[in-house]
C-alpha cells in the first residue's frame, strides 16, 4: 500500500494511543508462564504481539478474545510437548525473550521468523544462554534457532550492550533455574520485564543497572497494558513541528526507562505538559499535551540512548526543525533494528531535502530546514521508518509518497486514521 503524506495546517484535539508493544508481549508471555488463568486488558493488535499470542497457543495456552483488546489466557496446559516450532514473524522481542523461556524447558524448540528477522543478530542471546548450559543450532548466529533446552545453571553476566531484550532473555531463563541469576548492563534499558515479574510475585531485585532473579513460581493475575510512548512519539513530534498545533495524547506509558524522548524534547525547548499522572499495574501512565514549539538543537548520547532507541528516527524529523546541529551518538545498535535505521533514515530523509550526515553510531542534522518533499520514499519493511517519514511529510512543501506503508501494522495498525483525525489539511 503506497500512501501520500502532505502538509498539515495543524494538529488539534486528542488522540488515545494504542497499547504498548513491549508490555503487551510480556503480558502474554508471563501469563503463559503462570500456568493459570489471567485476563489482559488493552492488548496490542499489532502483528508482532499477535506473533507472541500464536506462540503461546503453540505452547499449549488457550487464548480467547473476550473484548476487542481484552484477552483471557488459560495456561493450565502449557509446556506439555517435547518439540515446538515457534513462528516469531517480524518480532525480535518474541525471538529473544522466547529463547530465554524455552532454554530452560525440557524440549527442542525451533524459533524462526521472516526475512528481516532472519538477518538480525542473535549472538547476544545465544552466548549467555550457552553459558547457562543451553544447546543451540543456528545459522551463523542468526535464525532459525534450534534450542535444546533443559535444566540450566545460574550465571553472573555483564551484557556488552544496554538491551532490554538481552536482559529479559537471561532473566526469563533465570526464572526457571535454581540459584541466583544476575545481569549487569552498561546503562539501564527498559525495565518492563522486571516490573511485571515483580507484580506477578517473582523473586527479582533491581539496583540501578543490576538485576538478580531466583527461580520463582508466578501468581496468575489480571494485567492491563498502557499506551505506547514509542507510538505517542510520532504525535509528540508532529505536534511540536507542525505550525498551529495543540494536541493531547492520552494514556501514554511514562515508565522512566522509556521517557528519553520527553526529556530530550524538553531540553530542545518543546512546549510539552504532562497531565493526570497515575500508576497502572506498576507502570506510570499519563496524558501528554504538545503545542507547536520553537526548538533548539541538542546532542543525544550515552545513558539516554536506550531510553529512546526506538524514537530516534522520528527525533531526526524533530531535529530538522531545531536551530543548530543536533547530533546523535552511541546509537550503533540502530543498525540492527528492523532495518539499518541509520543508513535507511539518512537515504530517505535526503530524498525529501533533509541535510543529514551519517556517522558510524548515529547522525547529525543541521536545522532549521525547509523540507521540499516531492519524492517517493521507501520504508524497508520497517514500521518506525514508515511513520517517521509520514510525520516528515506533514511539514514538507510538496507531498511525499511512502511505499509499502502497510508495514506500520507491525506496531501501530491504527496510525493513519488516528493521525488523519487530528491533522487539519490545507484547503
Ligand atoms: C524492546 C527492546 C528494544 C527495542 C525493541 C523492543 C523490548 O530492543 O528496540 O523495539 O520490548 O524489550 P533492544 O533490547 O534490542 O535494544
Amino acid at each position: 500500500m503506497n500512501i501520500i503524506s502532505e502538509k498539515s495546517k495543524g494538529l488539534r484535539g486528542s488522540v488515545t494511543i494504542p497499547s504498548d508493544k513491549s508490555i503487551s508481549h510480556r503480558s502474554a508471555m508471563f501469563a503463559a508462564l503462570t500456568g493459570g488463568v489471567c485476563e489482559i486488558e488493552n492488548y496490542s493488535l499489532g502483528a508482532d504481539c499477535i506473533s507472541t499470542l500464536n506462540i503461546i497457543k503453540e505452547l499449549g495456552a488457550q487464548v480467547d478474545f473476550i473484548g476487542e483488546k481484552h484477552l483471557k489466557i488459560n495456561a493450565v496446559d502449557v509446556f506439555k510437548k517435547d518439540r515446538y516450532k515457534l513462528d516469531c514473524g517480524n518480532s525480535g522481542t518474541s525471538m529473544r525473550l522466547f529463547s530465554g523461556i524455552m532454554a530452560s524447558r525440557e524440549a527442542e524448540s525451533t524459533l524462526f521468523g521472516d526475512e528481516s528477522l532472519s538477518k538480525r543478530p542473535m549472538k547476544r542471546v545465544i552466548l549467555p544462554l550457552e553459558l547457562m548450559g543451553a544447546k543451540f543450532k543456528h545459522n551463523d548466529y542468526k535464525a532459525p534457532l534450534i534450542i535444546q533446552g533443559g535444566e540450566l545453571f545460574p550465571i553472573d553476566y555483564k551484557t556488552p550492550m544496554a538491551s532490554a531484550q538481552v536482559k529479559s532473555c537471561i532473566l526469563l531463563a533465570g526464572l526457571n533455574t535454581a540459584g541466583e541469576t544476575k545481569v549487569t548492563e552498561p546503562y539501564v534499558s527498559r525495565d518492563h520485564t522486571e516490573r511485571m515479574l515483580k507484580y506477578l510475585d517473582a523473586d527479582i531485585v533491581t539496583d540501578g543497572n543490576v538485576t538478580k532473579i531466583r527461580k520463582s513460581k508466578l501468581t496468575p493475575k489480571n494485567l492491563k497494558v498502557c499506551g505506547d510512548i514509542s507510538s505517542a512519539a510520532f504525535f509528540m513530534v508532529a505536534g511540536a513541528v507542525v505550525p498551529d498545533s495543540d494536541i493531547i495524547i492520552q494514556n501514554v506509558g511514562l515508565n522512566p526507562t522509556r521517557t528519553g524522548i520527553l526529556e530530550i524534547m524538553l531540553r530542545m525547548g518543546a512546549d510539552i505538559e504532562i497531565l493526570d499522572k497515575r500508576l497502572e499495574c506498576n507502570e506510570e501512565v499519563g496524558d501528554i499535551r504538545v503545542k507547536t514549539s520553537e526548538l533548539k538543537a541538542v546532542t543525544i548520547e550515552g545513558a539516554v540512548i536506550p531510553r529512546l532507541i526506538d524514537e530516534l528516527p522520528v527525533i531526526a524529523v524533530l531535529a530538522t526543525q531545531a536551530e543548530g546541529t543536533t547530533i546523535v551518538k552511541d546509537a550503533q545498535d540502530l543498525r540492527n533494528k528492523e532495518s539499518d535505521r541509520i543508513k535507511c533514515l539518512v537515504t530517505e530523509l535526503r530524498k525529501i531535502g533533509v541535510d543529514i550526515e551519517e556517522t558510524q553510531d548515529g547522525f547529525a542534522i543541521e536545522g532549521k530546514q525547509n523540507l521540499k518533499g516531492a519524492a517517493e520514499v521507501e520504508c524497508y519493511h520497517d514500521h518506525r521508518l514508515a511513520m517517521s517519514l509520514y510525520v516528515a511529510g506533514l511539514i514538507c512543501e510538496k507531498p511525499v509518497c511512502i511505499n509499502e506503508f502497510q508495514w506500520v501494522d507491525i506496531s501501530f495498525p491504527e496510525f493513519l486514521p488516528l493521525m488523519q483525525a487530528v491533522s487539519v489539511k490545507l484547503n
